[in-house]
This record gives structure tokens, sequence and C-alpha cells, in this order.
């Protein structure tokens, strides 16, 4: 199968020029401006922008979180993902109590293969440690696992500083990465139970519970368990000024720190959590939703180039049924938002069109920088001959709004209800597959497992 792209504006990190691409059994096999061949099918791609397929490295699929599991299966996540012009996703497969890494490695395929719509890898979540979960690190990276996740809050899934320090060196003897949720999880214990003692019944209690020094002191505290492994580290879904300024601390002590942050800490503020009723349940999310200080300091940080990457956290949970068992304590509300069909058109309407980011750099916090990390360049994350064909044909004028009716995601809520947008996927190359036409997922379940190895970043 041949396919052309014509006459689009092609967007690299450091780049933008007018080309067609041509795309051959999968793969980009020519760019340069008067491509023809007879046979091949055309896209018309004039006054569109061409990205690389955008990769999001931090979804939730089928997530159980102990009391109820996510409904964005990776049969609905990546068939949203795709329409939003996300080729790639990156899942954390979870480690259950008692499990080894393998099974839970096993679990996850079972989950993803065969049902995906676009491509996919896992980054594992670590809950247990010991010498033969050790021993398993090896395995893992042979089988394209090359990135892990650690967290420091949910009681369920966190690990002590000594098991950090151990799991960060046995990582780096691999040269995987390992990605940290930063929030100090014996804080936000206490925190909760001063909110509940002062029968604090509104939502704003969930902030309150979760303030930035929670975040910020986790983030330090990971910088230097990482400084005395001598390990590389990947901070997600950064929210806060403070937090902010440890990671790039840690910059500057010479170390090498990767920072994600997400949409939600870049549009939405903490004013969500004074909604009438239960409004507010739908921004239930950790690290919560911050203040517009914090919001601008991320943007900042953005046009200093200092975050590396942008991911969605999706994980979504309906109101009714899910989110409204906590209504008598909002400690009990599942915590997640979903995202990742909007992800794309977010960072272009109010970053792109507002002067905050360049296409470029869309390109690079999307995309190429993500594949850098996560080891999947150039085969990924970027419009290379030799590379993947994951194209987006991104339609700059198309303008709509997101509402819970029109989103993809299986859900009943989203958090950025009625925000107008600019941008559109019009179509999507998956492999060389032309699965999104016009704004339609016209071919499902084409998503392939990605083997991952090391980063090729810095
Ligand atoms: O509230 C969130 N973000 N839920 C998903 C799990 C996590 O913390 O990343
Ligand atoms: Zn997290
Ligand atoms: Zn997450």
């Amino acid at each position: 199968m041949t396919i052309i792209i014509k006459n689009g504006t092609v967007v690299s990190s450091d780049n933008q020029y007018l080309s067609d691409i041509k795309v051959e059994n999968g793969i980009i096999t020519e760019i340069k401006q008067n491509i023809s061949d007879d046979s091949a099918e055309i896209i018309d791609a004039s006054g569109c922008l061409v990205f690389p397929g955008f990769i999001d490295s931090h979804t939730h699929f089928d997530l159980d979180n102990g009391f109820t599991v996510s409904p964005d299966d990776f049969s609905t996540g990546t068939s949203a993902a795709i329409l939003g012009g996300t080729t790639t996703v990156l899942d954390f497969a979870t480690q259950n109590k008692g499990e080894t890494l393998t099974e839970a490695l096993q679990n996850w395929h079972k989950k993803a293969d065969n049902v995906s719509s676009c491509d996919y890898g896992f980054h594992m979540a670590i809950t247990e440690w010991n010498n033969n979960v050790s021993k398993e690190i090896e395995e893992m990276i042979n089988k394209g696992v090359t990135s892990f996740k650690l967290y420091m809050a949910y009681d369920n899934l966190r690990l002590s500083d000594d098991k950090i320090y151990e799991i960060l060196k046995r990582v780096k003897e691999y040269n995987g990465i390992v990605g940290m949720h930063c929030e100090n999880g014996d804080l936000v214990n206490i925190l909760i139970k001063e909110q509940l003692k002062r029968n604090n019944s509104s939502l704003i209690a969930h902030p309150l519970s979760r303030p930035n020094y929670v975040e910020a002191e986790a983030i330090a505290r990971y910088l230097y368990i990482a400084k005395l492994a001598d390990a590389p580290v990947n901070i997600v879904h950064l929210s806060t000024t403070e937090g902010l300024e440890e990671a790039l601390r840690g910059r500057e002590r010479g170390q090498e720190v990767y920072i994600e942050t997400c949409p939600q800490y870049l549009l939405l503020d903490d004013s969500n959590y004074n909604l009438d009723g239960f409004d507010s349940a739908k921004y239930i999310l950790s690290p919560p939703l911050r203040k517009r200080n914090d919001i601008n300091k991320l943007w900042e940080a953005i046009s200093k180039n200092y975050i590396n990457t942008i991911g969605t956290d999706h994980c979504s949970f309906n109101i009714k049924g899910q989110k409204d068992m906590g209504k008598d304590n909002f400690s009990k509300i599942p915590n997640g938002i979903p995202g990742v069909q909007h992800r794309p058109v977010l960072m272009y309407t109010y970053g792109v069109c507002e002067g905050k980011m360049t296409n470029e750099q869309m390109c690079s916090l999307l995309s190429e920088n993500i594949a850098k990390l996560f080891g999947m360049y150039p085969k990924k994350g970027t419009l290379s001959i030799g590379s993947d064909a994951d194209i987006v044909v991104w339609n700059k004028n198309h303008k709509d709004t997101i509402t819970v009716e029109k989103q993809s995601h299986n859900v009943d809520n989203t958090p950025y209800e009625g925000f107008e947008t600019i941008g559109k996927a019009e179509h999507v190359l998956l492999r060389g597959q032309h699965v999104v036409k016009n704004g339609d997922l016209i071919i499902k379940n084409q998503g392939k497992y990605v083997y991952r190895s090391n980063k090729t970043f810095i």
C-alpha cells in the first residue's frame, strides 16, 4: 500500500517546511516536494500541518484501583486516542501485591493485545520489591519495558525510600528510567484526617489535603535519593511552582531530571473545587488542580523548555456509580480524569494558537521527546525516512467545542466541558494504514505492542 501526503507543512522539533511525504509498506520512504506515483492513494494536506503521530506516555486504561475499574479500557481508550491524533500510548502495567512483574506484564498484554486501535507499550509500576522482583528487571528490559513507575503516595502502591533507592540502582544497570508519582503519602494521610475531623464536606478538602509542599517535598526527596543512586529520573504529572523549583535545583546539581506535566495543570485551576453540590467531583485527581500562579509558572517553564513531555494521566471514572462512592467522604472519590483524546487539540488551541508554544515545541513535547525518553526514537516521534509512518494531518482551521456527548472516551464526564477548540486530526496514519479519514475512525484494532529500547535523550 502506497500513500502520498501532498502539500502539507511538515513539522519537526526544530523546523517546518512544505513537502510531500511518501509512505510504502508502513514506512516513510520519501520526503520532498512534487512526489508522484499513479498507483498511490493521495491525501491532500494543503493548508494543513503534518505532525509525527502524537505519543501519550501517561495513560491508565482498565485500571483497578482496589475499589473500582476505570471504564476506558484499551478498546475505547485507544480509539479515543487515535481519533485525537495519538498513535502510541504508554500505559502503566501495575504489579498487584504478591504478583511477579512477569504476571503483571502478562495481565496488561491480555488487556491490550488485539483490541487496541493505536500502538502501545507499557511502563511497569512496581509496588512490591524483593530479590525475586529485582531479578525480573532484566527480563522486563528484554521484553521491551525499559521504563518503570513508582509511587510515593497511595497506601496500596507506595514504596519506602530504601526500596526506591534500590530500584533506581537496579534499573540504572540496564539504562532504564524510573518515573515517580511525587506526593508525600504520610502527609497526605494526616492532612486528609484533619479535613475529615473538621467535617469539611466540600470538595475543596481534596486540594487542602494535598498542598503544593506535599509535591515539592516528595520531588526533593526523590531527587536526593536519585543523587545517591546516581540515576536519571522522570517526574510525572508535575503540577506546582515549588515542585518545579526542586526539579530545577536537581538539574543545577548536575542530575539528569526529566519533567512531565499534563494539560489539566496548564488549563484548569482549583476554583473548580468550589462548585455546587457534587459537581467538583469530576476534578478529583492527584495531584489536584492548582492556583493560577502555578499554571502561569508551568507555561513559563514550557516557554523556557524546562518541561520535557506532556502526557494526560488519562484515568477516567464515571460520576454515577464510581466518583459518587465518595459522596460523604471526599477521600473515597476515585482519583483521575479523562483526556487522551483531547491532549493534542487542547495544546494546539491553548498553547500554539495563544502563542505559548510553537508548532515545533508541540512536536517535541507531544511526540519526539517522548519517543526519545522512552526508547522509541527514530522509529516513532519523527517524520524521517525509515521511520514508522505514524502521521497526523492536522486541520488548523476546524473549530469545535468539547462536550461529554461528543467525546469518544467511555465515561460520563469531561473536565474540559465547553472548552472551545481549534484544530483537528483530519487524517491519521498508523504504520502506513489510513485509519482516521476526514476525522472518522475507519479501521480499528490495528494497534501493535511496541518493543522499546533505552532512551536516547540528552
Ligand atoms: O488522580 C490520578 N492521577 N489518578 C491516576 C493515578 C496517578 O496518580 O497517576
Ligand atoms: Zn500519579
Ligand atoms: Zn498516572
